[in-house]
């Protein structure tokens, strides 16, 4: 949560130190500002809201200088106003901190301080930060940093400005995502990639505890207690243009189409050149440990989590273990049977989610062997995990996430054949004809996108004005179902639910009445006469049903008040295919609405904080 930028160098920072903040806006969109040193003083700007808010009240000229920072907001301590928004300053505006992150012990840090007489503007726990450094200073900001550092306890990344250094940034970071961009003379400190891939490729990613002091003669990297740090630069395999909307209206619907190519890219280099076998070169994993394993537990969340639903049918289905899929918030609060006979798939987009991360913590610290799905190269969870399989979906701005979960899916059906390869529970048939039918499934999604969104888009019609929506499935329809509700009830903000269809008569079937608007899953031919019934309960309390069905299904097609068709494939492959549709009714009925969809409200791309 929160984005964070800094720049020093010989351009003017502002037009810099907006230009990330607008690539990081998705981490957070409550307020924004920017802090630039000129003429031996710093200029602060703040605003509430979005950073067009920021973008009015900053001209051609104002403010002037070629050293600053940035911060866009997703409150956490303190309700999104002009004095909580970041930058900071302290009592005499000689120093100025921006930080993502939460400090933990920040009550009692500022009772001492204002003991002390420093006087707090804010309700942020931000503000101790900067009135420590205050406190601490004696002519040198990076020993300063240091020693407020010790006195820290929480997750944080933040950079730090002193007057009295002019041509100084000093970042650290612990537990929260920060990164120095290097380029000529001229460098960038960020909370993500996507803010300085405009500028360089190359950049350096900070570890726990250490710290960079940024100046235009280049960057020191020592660790928080001293000792130098010599790291290896890293070089983003990005395009600058992933980062941009390229004449699509949102993000998401950029996305949504760029799904195509981004299951090309996590199909590449993962198959033999006879498509007879799917290959990981990033593994090292024998046939004799996956025999060990007695179980899978696989934790992630949100839409992440929702992959590892349907991850759990076809790793059951291919490799006959027991998979236990869980909400990475509850998981480590619950003792959860781990231990060295177990693999724990953890899966994050961003590789920073927090709950997240402390579930792959839990489950090493268990003897668990901790697999990691991750898209963000370098981000912390992939490098912590013992091992990593990256999804490639490129960078995903748009809260909700659609590319990633369809590449999340690609990458468990390719792990699903590659575990059962080496467990030997598939035949070399059955392997050839899901490659087969994997191969195909880039071009069966680009053509339902070409075939199906206008007819969304006019479907879309009557779902504005409704006030909620029941999405059913079975197997794993059910799993899509469920992701179908959050990004609905996520970009469209109607109240939206996911059943077992099986499960609607114990409960939820006293809710459905005359046109309420059910969205039913039915893809699974096994359980298709199950399916049938539960539409008829639905349509019996006189539902609106719309169904994604498989193409030429005729005697499901029907009975339906509307219908998606989607092209077949193997059974427990469907799901790459039906998830399409429902993100773009979600899309379309959010932009009837008016909402912002890019930003939904109170939500954040990465959520960093517990
Ligand atoms: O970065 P992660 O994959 O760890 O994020 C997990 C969730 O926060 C994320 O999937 C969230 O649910 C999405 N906004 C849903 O569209």
């Amino acid at each position: 949560m929160c984005g964070i930028v800094g720049y020093i160098g010989d351009s003017t920072a502002r037009s810099i130190l907006m230009d990330g903040l607008n690539k990081l806006e998705y981490r957070g969109y409550d307020s924004a500002g920017i802090a630039l040193y000129n003429q031996g003083q710093v200029e602060v700007y703040k605003q509430v809201g979005k950073l067009e808010n920021l973008e009015q009240v900053i001209t051609d000229e104002k403010p002037q200088g070629t050293v600053g920072v940035g911060h866009t907001r997703w409150a956490t301590h303190g309700r999104p106003s002009v004095p909580n928004s970041h930058p900071h300053t302290g009592c005499d505006d000689d120093f100025v901190v921006v930080h993502n992150g939460i400090i933990e012990n920040y009550l009692q840090l500022k009772e001492e301080l204002q003991e002390g007489e420093h006087l707090f503007t804010s309700e942020t726990d931000t503000e101790v930060i900067v009135h420590l450094i205050e406190e601490e200073y004696r002519g040198n900001l990076e020993s300063a940093v240091r020693r407020v550092v010790a006195k820290l306890e929480g997750s944080y990344a933040f950079v730090a400005m002193a007057v009295q250094e002019p041509q100084k940034l000093v970042a650290v970071r612990q537990d929260s995502p920060l990164i120095i961009g290097l380029k000529d003379q001229e460098y960038f400190v960020a909370s993500d990639i996507p803010a300085v891939l405009k500028h360089t490729k190359d950049v350096y990613i900070l570890d726990d505890e250490e710290m960079a002091v940024v100046t235009q003669n280049g960057v020191e990297l020592s660790t928080v207690e001293g000792e130098t740090v010599d790291k290896e630069v890293f070089t983003v395999d990005w395009d600058p243009g992933m980062a941009e909307k390229s004449g699509y209206e949102h993000f998401m619907l950029k996305e949504i189409h760029e799904q195509p190519e981004a299951l090309r890219r996590a199909i590449s280099g993962r198959l033999s050149n006879d498509n007879s076998q799917v290959i990981f070169d990033e593994l090292n994993l024998s046939p004799a440990e996956i025999e060990k394993y007695e179980k899978i537990y696989i934790v992630a969340c949100g839409t992440a989590y929702h992959s590892g639903i349907v991850a759990k049918y076809l790793l059951e289905d291919l490799v006959e273990i027991p998979v236990e899929v869980d909400i990475a918030s509850e998981f480590r609060y619950r003792d959860p049977l781990l231990d060295e006979n177990t693999l724990a798939i953890v899966v994050s987009q961003s590789g920073e989610t927090a709950d997240t991360l402390a579930a792959l913590r839990e489950a090493k610290s268990k003897g668990a062997q901790v697999l990691a799905i991750g898209n963000v190269v370098g981000s912390t969870i992939p490098r912590e995990a013992d091992q990593v399989v990256y999804i490639h979906a490129g960078p995903e701005i748009a809260v909700a996430s659609t590319k990633a979960y369809i590449n999340m899916l690609m990458v468990f059906y390719l792990l699903s054949i590659y575990f059962a390869q080496l467990k030997g529970t598939i035949s070399a048939t059955r392997t050839e004809e899901l490659i087969q039918a994997l191969k195909n499934l880039p071009n069966q999604v680009a053509q339902l996108i070409k075939d199906s969104e206008d007819t969304i888009a006019k479907l879309a019609d009557s779902y504005v004005d409704q006030n909620s929506a029941f999405f059913i499935g079975r197997g794993v329809d059910y799993a899509i179902a469920l992701e179908g509700a959050l990004k609905l009830k996520e970009i469209s903000y109607i109240y939206a639910e996911a059943y077992a269809a099986g499960e609607l008569k114990h409960g939820t079937l006293a809710l459905i009445e005359e046109d309420v608007p059910v969205i039913a899953i039915a893809t699974q031919e096994s359980i298709m006469d199950k399916m049938f019934s539960n539409i008829q309960e639905v349509q019996a309390r006189e539902a609106h049903v719309t169904g994604v069905v498989l193409a030429g299904n005729e005697e499901v097609t029907r009975s339906l008040d509307r219908v998606i068709e989607i092209p077949s494939t193997e059974e427990i492959l469907t799901s790459i295919l039906t998830v399409v549709p429902l993100q773009l009714l979600a899309y379309y009925v959010a932009l009837k609405r008016g909402c912002d969809i890019d930003q939904p409200r109170n939500l954040a791309k990465s959520v960093t904080v517990e």
